[in-house]
């Protein structure tokens, strides 16, 4: 009985030496170990073997079957460490390249309308101001003019904050006019305003949120009077709805704060499902605005013998209903990407004027 057993092991770990994947040691165990392999076909012979025969090659067979296969799971570990290494040198990302557009979040509609309506009115001088949401009373009436039983002041309006120890209640500002009040107190004219923000008032419905967004303008200056207001106005609204000419109708109102007052609204059609804009026989309040009222002015130490001025607030969330074609101010707050995948905007390509508000 010769069995070159020193031959078969030399030939064996020379292969495993050479096997480079997984596969390639898979297929040495499989031709060595396996069910036919050389070295179990060996173990098989022992059964016919000569007692003296087994005694000399039954630890040698299967001492290489032994030393095989620990040898081939040992490099197998170290093959699947090289596997890994490579693949995430290949999988490397680049995380200072420009990420691919389809893959990113959106920007919501009424950041995108701030965005136009900012820069409308920057090209026409005004800058940006902010002031808190969390107001106080006199910052979001008193100042402004509201008399002490003005039904705003209600609580089905206004949301009011629990008492203090001296029995003064914040709030949630109503709207940002109260930014006016911070500005005047704060600058000496000329002013040309601002004022972005949220809002809030206790009411829900397809046109109305408790969270609403405005969007304030204050101009005061020396000379200023109504021609400018509606001039600045229809100058906005049209290069915000980007047509020559906006559909649009002044309302005689009042406002505590502003004298003499008035609403605009935009032509709209609501017999459909959806909002139009431009058509139609309903309108859509949009704004509300006014001459700065006398004692506004003085209570911010303005003489209004030398300064005169007006204000306006723009109600964010419809002008986006509108422009936009949402037919539900409600949605705009209920987070479903689906929605902001659909009436979302492309983040990095903010509105300018050069190259267009929209796109
Ligand atoms: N603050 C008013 C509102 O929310 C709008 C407004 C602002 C009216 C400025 C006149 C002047 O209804």
């Amino acid at each position: 009985m010769t069995i070159d057993i020193d031959k078969l092991e030399a030939a064996l770990f020379a292969q495993l030496a050479d096997a480079q994947t997984e596969a390639a040691l898979e297929e040495l165990r499989v031709s060595a170990l396996g069910k036919k392999g050389s070295v179990s076909e060996l173990l098989k012979g022992m059964g016919a073997m000569s007692p003296e025969d087994r005694q000399v090659f039954g630890p040698k067979i299967n001492g290489l079957k032994n030393a095989l296969n620990d040898a081939i799971n040992a490099k197998k570990v170290i093959l699947a460490d090289a596997a890994l290494d490579a693949r995430l040198l290949a999988e490397r990302i680049d995380a200072t390249l420009p990420a691919f557009p389809r893959f990113m979040g959106k920007i919501h509609p009424i950041m995108q309308v701030f965005e136009e309506v900012a820069v409308i009115f920057a090209d026409m001088g005004f800058t940006v101001k902010e002031g808190p949401d969390i107001e106080d009373d006199f910052h979001n009436f008193t100042a402004l003019n509201f008399p002490e039983k003005h039904p705003a002041r209600d609580m089905h309006d206004t949301f009011f904050f629990e008492k203090n120890s001296d029995g003064v209640a914040k709030l949630l500002r109503t709207h940002t006019s109260p930014v006016q009040i911070r500005t005047m107190l704060n600058e000496k004219p000329p002013i040309r305003i601002v004022a972005p923000g949220r809002t809030y008032r206790c009411d829900s419905d397809q046109t109305h949120t408790p969270m609403f967004h405005q969007i304030e303008g204050l101009v005061i200056e020396e000379g200023v009077h109504m021609g400018h207001l509606k001039g600045v106005l229809m100058e906005f609204l049209a290069r915000f709805f980007e047509v020559e000419t906006a559909a649009v109708r002044f309302r005689p109102h009042h406002f505590p704060f502003t004298e003499p007052s008035a609403e605009v609204d935009v032509r709209c059609d609501r017999s459909g499902r959806e909002l139009k804009i431009g058509t139609g026989d309903d309108w859509l309040e949009i704004l509300g605005c006014g001459m700065v009222h006398p004692n506004v002015l003085r209570q911010c130490g303005i003489d209004p013998e030398i300064h005169q001025g007006f204000a306006f607030g723009l109600g964010i969330d419809r002008l986006a209903m509108l422009k936009y074609g949402i037919p539900d101010l409600r949605d705009m707050f209920n987070s479903d990407v689906r929605w902001l995948e659909h009436f979302g905007f492309e983040p990095f390509v903010s509105p300018n004027l050069a190259t267009g508000l929209s796109r």
